[in-house]
This record gives C-alpha cells, structure tokens and sequence, in this order.
C-alpha cells in the first residue's frame, strides 16, 4: 500500500484526507516542540514548512474536515509575501459600453461593417446578466483545478488559488470527460444579497463594513488567509475562457453548455437574440428582473455567438470588437455643492471638482464629482450648446448628483430655485493655483477653436504637474512599481526626494548615504523600504510599450504608445525620428503621420515633448537607469511579421478593418500610403494610384487572395 504522505492532495480521498490530517497535526506539533522547546530542531526548515504546506492545502480542498487541533489554526497562517503574480497567456480584456439603444445599434452596425456583411445576414448575438463582481480566470489541466487568479491589469493578475478552491461551486474536478487537456474558465467572482447582509452584521462590532457586495467580493477574495475566504460565501459564473488546447464548440452559447457539464454554474437569463429589437427586449426583460435576483448586476452583455466570426473580429486596443456592455441608467440623488476646487493635472489642465455634501448614491458614498472645466460650470457643452438647459452652477446650490458604474460621478442638473439669494456665478481662476503661472485656453491649432480646457503655462516649474506626471509615471498601467503610488509620489515629491522620474532610481543609492533613511520615515519600516527597492529595481527592464505611456507625453495613451512601439521597435529610433520630423517636409514627418491611427495632434505632442531640451535632459537621465525593450512579438514566425503593409482598391473578402486588424495580430505594421518603406501592396480591383506608385518604386503587390494564401487562410 503507497504511504499517504506521498499522495498528491489533489488525489486524496476524504478518509485518506482525514488520516493524513491527524498524522500532519501530530508531526508539526511534535517538531513544534522540539523546534521551540528543546531548541533542537531534526527537521529543517523547508521540511517543516512543506509539512505545514500540505496540512493547508488538505484544509483548503476539504474545509469540513479543518481539526480543532489544526495547526495552522494553532499558528495563525499568515504567509509573509502577499499574492504572487500571475501572467494571463491570454488577456482578461474588459468591455466597451453602451448606454442606449443607439450604441448598440451602432455596435451591430460596426460589426456588420468590419466583417463586410449586409444587413440581409443575420449575426446570432447572445444577451446575458452583466455580474457585478470580480473576474477570475481558472486554470484547468486534466480536468483539475491548477491555478486560479484575479484579472488584475488585464495581463498579470494575482494568484488567489486557494481562495478560489474555497468558493463551493468552483470545481476542483471538471466533471464528465469532454474536456481538453488544458482550458482557462473565466467568469466573476460575486457575493449574493443575502451573504452580503450577513458578512456585514457578522463584522459589525469590528466597526467596519463592505460599501456594497462587490467590495465585499474583492475584499473576501484577495484574503491571504484562504480560510477566511471559505467563511465568506462567494458564487462564480463562467461566462468566457482564456486559453483552451483545442476547439470544444463552435459558438459562445454551446461553449456556455459545455461550462454547464462541466459542474459550473452559469446565468440562466442567457438568451441568442437576432436582431437589436431582440437584445433590446432580453435586456428589458432582464432589468425588470434585476430586484430580485439576489445578486447585483450593472448590465447586459452582448456577445456574438459565431465564435468563427468572433475570431475575425479579434480586439480592438482594449476591447473585443464582438462584445459591449449595455449598462443599466446611472443611479442620482440631491445634494449641496459645497466647493469648487481646482486641481491640476500633468498636462497642465486645470480640471474643476465639485465637493458635496456627502450622499449615498447607488449604495455609495459620494462627495467628489467631476466638473470638467469653466465651460461645464457655466452651463456651456463641448460644442457650446447648452447643458442643464444654460443653468450655471454655484457654491450652496442644490445639485443632483449621478453615478454610473465605475464612471466618476457628474453634476447633471440643479435646482435654481432653491439657489440662495445671496450666490454669485463662479469665477474660473486665470492663474494656476499651485505654481501661481498664468493659465490659458489655447486656440486648437486645427479645428481653430479655443479650448474649453485651461491649462497652467508653468510647465516643468509647476510642483502639481510635476507631481501628477510622477504618479502617472508609477501608475499600474505604466511602470506599476509596487509601494510606490499617489501617497509616496506626493510625499517623495514634498521632501525633495524625487522630483522626477530618473530620481526614482537613484533612491536606494541615496538612501544609503543618508542620515534620515527611509526605513526610519513614519509609515514605513526595514521591510517596507527594501520591498520598495527590490520592486524599483525589478522596473530597471520595462517593455518600450509601458515606457512610452509612462513618459505621459499629451495625446499618448496606451493604445497610441503601442503603435509606436511597433513602428519605431526602439526607444532611440523613436527620439531620433521624433526629431528630424520637426521639419514639416522631412520624410521623417511623413512616416509619422502616416502611421495609421497617429495623426497630426499626436504628432505635435511628440514634437513638443522631445524637442523640448528639459525633456531630453530628463531622458538622458532616465535611460541611464532604465531600458526599455521592445514589445514581445507574439506573431514573429508570420510571414508578414514586422513588414509594413499597404491595403487598396476595393477589398471584396474583407473590409479594410479587417484586414488591418489581421495584418497587425500577424506583427505587420499598416500604412496608409505608399513610400520606399512598404514591403507589400495587397490590391483589390480597381486600385489606382497606389499601384502605380506601387509599381515604380518595385514593390511587391498580391491580390486579396495572394494575401490570404500569404498568411495561411
Ligand atoms: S465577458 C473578453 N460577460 O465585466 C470579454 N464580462 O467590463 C470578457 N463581467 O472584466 C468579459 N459579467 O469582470 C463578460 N457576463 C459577463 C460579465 C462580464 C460581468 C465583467 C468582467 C469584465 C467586465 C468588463
């Protein structure tokens, strides 16, 4: 007979379970004592935490079987590191959203257009709950439960395992036998009403409670102690997979029934509509339900059923194109406008924000909201229309407040009618409040229009933009150093000791000359400090990609720091070329603008940021301590990989979206004109002068069907 201790706990049984607990009880308490007691330890260290290792992962898979002895219990399981991290092979992406009829109406419509299709064809889209919860992606391999994590930034979430082993209808064992090797099963982590209310008057004497039971879902989920998880009650619907070893349905509906035989829950109102009428009904049907589910939900999720067609569709930067979130309307209360404050941000912008009377709105709390700038307070829309019907607002007006999902909330009406009489209109300052420079609104160079925007000239001598740009430089989605957010950017700012990004390197190095170390600052200790080197030094390597958002460059954001990564592929070639486009009529201006999805806004910004000597100084410095590397190509065996690509004519198998969004997913870079620098010209009939160019300059040119064969389809 095999020993029990050299079974795997995946493969115990509960009696085997129950024998190898009481042996782990008597073993640990025994080296206990000798550890303790006698000082005479006869096991290391390792063996001793491996066998407290497998006594919490015995407790883990059978919570029924935890010993009033249990030594964990005894010793309190508290492990020193928090969650390890967890890379997704697949993205966990988020949704676009809708918030009427005529955005998904729209969606439909995007949909039809990218994919070529006429409105003779219908496209089966399913309509399903939108959970308010977390997303969770588990990882199954033979069948068993290997690792389980939170979404986390989308590419690197937190390892929660064996806190999610504890949710009851997660499967450790996918039951029935048609399941592939390896599958990821996603879907969201929630806490219903009613676990919700007694998780809350269970905690109430601690004095602390969960807003609402999404927060008490994150909150129970992301435990370092997997046993409080247990007692918390959480539920999981699957509704989406990451990576899966080989196709097991044809459509997202019988994907949903296959999750189903494999022991997961999913949502019962999952509906297959075919036309906008039908969503529009599944999501009425579904909001009129929405009182008494039990659970919390924000919305209705559309997806396109065809998982063929799903596939040719792919992601935009963000977002899956066949996929939107309709969002049920924002929730609203009355409140007093206490203050106006004016904040600003890295741009320069000075960005007003209401102060309220606090009020619960939507079950939260809410006493900031956003007013975006002087127009908006004075009743003046984006395109100067009016809004609240021409109503400004005022210090002590009454104001109706609303929330939207994760939306900042907004100021949308007011009543004149209870202003005090003694209210005058609010006067936008014309200085900066922070750095005392004047702040403008500039005439739009294109459009010619004057900003609504006013923005402090201080530039690098402002301490608030100085500081904003720090924190966006740390900010998860940029460089996302650990310990290192808002509070310490502001607080490392305010004592001189990093007043730009490159001084974030060098504080380790200054610390250790320093008579006033951090480990001795209040709120921080030996531990903390040095998790915050090793996390700084751990960003001394950061993908171009990151970098270049980091740099907080105006009009660059993810999306755009992508594409130039994947045009420029080094941090060098991107400055250079940045720069010898400051000549309008320089090649290099026009390889810029002809990057699709860069235009000329983007371009001036970069202009502005890299011809600006401050910055370049800046940038020295900070390439000394950090080097950022090229994007990971996923795609680079593709033929086209890293080829720039032009697309003419009229294209009759797919649109051009498509076909740019399929050359891109293969690494090949899409140009809108012809240059000396495109590789390949797929043309479709009737091209015309980008042939002609094509062929002068003797470049490559294929059909629409050479491309396909090209690239394997
Ligand atoms: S599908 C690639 N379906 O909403 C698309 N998401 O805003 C994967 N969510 O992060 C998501 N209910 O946490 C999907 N029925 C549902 C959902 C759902 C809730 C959450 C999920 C996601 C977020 C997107």
């Amino acid at each position: 007979m095999t020993h029990l201790e050299a079974i795997a706990v995946d493969a115990l049984t509960l009696e085997q379970a129950a024998l190898e607990l009481e042996r782990l009880a008597a073993d640990i308490a025994r080296h206990d004592q000798h550890y303790h007691q006698d000082d005479a330890p006869q096991i290391s260290d390792a063996d001793f935490d491996t066998l407290k290792r497998r006594n919490l992962d015995i407790e883990m898979r059978f919570p029924e079987l935890v010993r009033s002895d249990s030594p964990s219990g005894r010793v309190g399981y508290t492990p020193s590191e928090k969650f390890s991290k967890h890379s997704h092979s697949v993205p966990m992406l988020s949704l676009d959203n809708a918030s009427s009829q005529d955005d998904v109406s729209d969606f439909v419509a995007r949909i039809r257009r990218f994919l070529g299709l006429g409105t003779d064809v219908s496209i089966p889209i399913s309509a399903e709950p939108k959970i308010d919860g977390l997303s969770a992606s588990l990882r199954y391999e033979d069948g068993r439960l290997i690792v389980g994590a939170t979404r986390g930034d989308g590419q690197v979430g937190e390892t929660v395992t064996e806190n999610l082993r504890t949710v009851r209808n997660i499967p450790q064992q996918l039951a029935g036998s048609d399941w592939p090797e390896i599958v990821e099963v996603r879907g969201e982590v929630y806490m219903a009403h009613e676990d919700f209310s007694a998780l809350n008057a269970r905690i109430s004497d601690s004095g602390r409670q969960f807003a609402n039971p999404r927060n008490a879902a994150a909150g129970s989920l992301r435990q370092l102690d997997a046993r409080i998880t247990a007692e918390r009650s959480l539920k999981f619907f699957a509704y989406a997979w990451g990576e899966i070893s080989e196709p097991v349905a044809e459509s997202q509906m019988a994907m949903i029934g296959k999750f189903s035989d494999w022991g997961f829950a999913v949502n019962p109102l999952m509906q297959l509509c075919d036309s906008v009428e039908d969503l529009i009904e599944v999501y009425n049907h579904i909001e009129a339900q929405r009182a008494v589910l039990g659970y919390d939900i924000d919305g209705v999720v559309y997806k396109v059923d065809d998982l063929a067609l799903q596939a040719r569709l792919g992601f935009a930067s963000r977002f899956p194109r066949w996929a939107i979130a309709h969002k049920f309307p924002a929730e609203q209360a009355t409140t007093i406008l206490q203050d106006i404050e004016i904040q600003v941000g890295r741009t320069g912008a000075l960005t007003p924000v209401a102060k309220l009377h606090p009020v619960t709105v939507g079950g939260v709390v809410v006493s900031n909201a956003t007013l975006h700038n002087g127009d908006y307070i004075a009743g003046i829309g984006a395109n100067g229309e009016p809004i609240r019907d021409g109503r400004d607002l005022r210090i002590g007006d009454q104001v109706t407040v609303q929330r939207a999902g994760d939306v900042i909330p907004q100021i949308v009406d007011v009543d004149i009618s209870a202003r005090p009489e003694t209210s005058e209109p609010f006067q936008f300052p014309t200085l900066c409040p922070v750095c005392g420079s004047h702040a403008v609104r500039e005439v739009n160079a294109k459009t010619g229009k004057i900003d609504a925007v006013r923005r402090c000239t201080g530039g690098l001598i402002c301490p608030a933009q100085a500081v904003e740009k720090l924190k966006h430089f740390v900010s998860r989605n940029a460089l996302d150093i650990d310990g290192f957010g808002d509070k310490q950017a502001e607080a490392f700012y305010h004592d001189g000791l990093v007043t730009r990004p490159a001084d974030i390197f060098t504080l380790q190095a200054r610390d250790r000359r320093s008579l006033k170390r951090l480990k001795d600052r209040e709120g921080w200790g030996a531990t903390s400090a040095r998790n915050l080197f090793e996390a700084i030094d751990a960003r001394r390597a950061v993908d171009l990609n990151r970098f270049i958002f980091a740099l907080g460059i105006r009009h660059v954001g993810e999306g755009t720091a992508k594409l130039l990564t994947r045009h420029y592929e080094d941090f060098e070639a991107l400055r250079i070329a940045v720069k010898a486009a400051s000549d309008e009529n320089s090649d290099a201006w026009t390889d810029l603008v002809n990057i699709d999805g860069i235009g000329e806004t983007v371009a001036q910004a970069l202009l502005a940021f890299f011809c600006e000597p401050h910055n370049d100084e800046a940038l020295d410095d900070l390439l000394q301590q950090v080097t950022p590397a090229p994007m990971e190509k996923t795609t680079g065996d593709s033929p086209v990989a890293g080829k720039t690509v032009v697309f003419t004519g009229a294209l009759e198998k797919f649109s051009r979206d498509e076909a740019k969004a399929m050359a891109e997913r293969l690494g090949a870079k899409v140009a809108g004109s012809v240059s000396k620098k495109t590789d390949l010209l797929v043309a479709g009939p009737g091209a015309g002068s980008k042939l002609k160019k094509a062929r002068e300059l003797e470049i490559d040119t294929i059909d629409e069907d050479g491309w396909l064969a090209l690239i394997g389809k």
